[in-house]
């Protein structure tokens, strides 16, 4: 695999956010993406096969079960960029039949190194697929492969695992039109969204027995304890989710156990957190199909086809570019 690198977050950009996040007045938090370092992103992939958590099941089984139909749909010849392509196991369900159709390149688009090599390892047996790995924030990589593509060229964009769920409503309205704005009439975009559903179900997902959540959660301290020499101790913190009826979105939060202080070193700033309060570090919106569909239509898309998980209710919508 070719990968293009250009520099992802660097030391002083985590270090300035975590400060910003934990100094705030009112609720300290700190920004999701930073959960996924090497050891965050093997933990994910624990999370995913969790009996309590079916999010990934649901979107592979999708595609596994409707390939051929949404491949069928997309115009050709295409190429495909993905906006974080994990590990790549679901995308490979795509490449195989649009690959049977012609030649295919694929663009993984992700900031984790150990992922897009992960995804290299997991896809090279596909004989007419090519793999292009851009390490850049998924905008960037996208405007570096749209700048590629040949005039008779369409773009499919796989944005698959309900990451969208992981930015507020309005920021993802945000970047899905970014998206649109990149891409040409007729290009589309598969988008998997996680569907509501019932409160105890989502809360378990997201706090599984056997504790992988909260060690994935409270690896985002251990990580700020290795790469910017602080002092949090971690068995002073539970893992704590919530859920957010209106927003509908679940929470997930790093509580303090007892009044304390956490000295960062390499962030230039000490923080006292008060026993039970919080640290917010990531929210995971869930939609309604209905809901997809008209935000589709509001950032110049229209909704080709849906296809609806009833086992765990998620939905991939096939968008194409009006
Ligand atoms: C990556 N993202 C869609 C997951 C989610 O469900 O929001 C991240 C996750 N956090 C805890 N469990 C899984």
């Amino acid at each position: 695999m070719l990968t293009q690198k250009i520099a992802q977050f660097s030391k002083a950009d985590f270090a300035a956010e975590v400060r910003a996040g934990l100094t705030t007045t009112g609720q300290k938090e700190l920004p999701s993406k930073y959960l996924y370092d090497e050891v965050g992103s093997a933990l994910f992939e624990v999370i995913s096969v969790l009996p309590e958590y079916g999010l990934t099941r649901a979107d592979e089984r999708l595609l596994r079960h409707h390939a051929e139909s949404i491949v069928r749909r997309v115009p050709s010849p295409a190429l495909v960029a993905e906006l974080g392509s994990g590990s790549g196991k679901k995308t490979g369900w795509i490449l195989e039949p649009l690959s049977r159709r012609q030649r295919t390149t694929y663009f993984p688009i992700e900031i984790s190194p150990t992922a897009l090599a992960q995804c290299e390892k997991e896809l090279r047996h596909l004989d007419c697929v090519s793999i292009v790995g851009y390490e850049r924030p998924y905008l960037d990589g996208l405007l570096a492969v749209a700048a590629r593509r040949r005039h008779d060229e369409h773009l499919l964009v796989l944005f698959l695992g309900s990451t969208i769920g992981n930015f507020d409503r309005p920021a993802g309205e945000e970047f899905l039109k970014e998206v649109r704005r990149i891409l040409c009439p007729g290009d589309a975009l598969l988008l998997g969204t996680d569907l509501v559903k019932p409160v105890p179900q989502l809360i378990v997902a997201y706090d599984d027995p056997t504790g992988v959540t909260a060690a994935f959660n409270l690896n985002l301290l251990a990580r700020i304890n290795r790469e910017l020499d602080a002092d949090f101790d971690l068995s002073r913190f539970r893992h704590t989710v919530r859920y957010d009826e209106v927003e509908r979105r679940i929470e997930m939060h790093l509580r303090s156990t007892c009044d304390q202080t956490v000295r960062v070193r390499k962030a230039g700033f000490t923080v006292k957190l008060a026993k039970d309060e919080t640290i917010w570090t990531e929210s995971s919106h869930k939609y309604s199909s209905d809901e997809v569909i008209h935000m589709a239509r509001r950032i110049g898309f229209c909704c080709d086809a849906q296809w609806v998980d009833l086992e765990w209710p998620f939905a991939q919508s096939l968008l194409i570019a009006g």
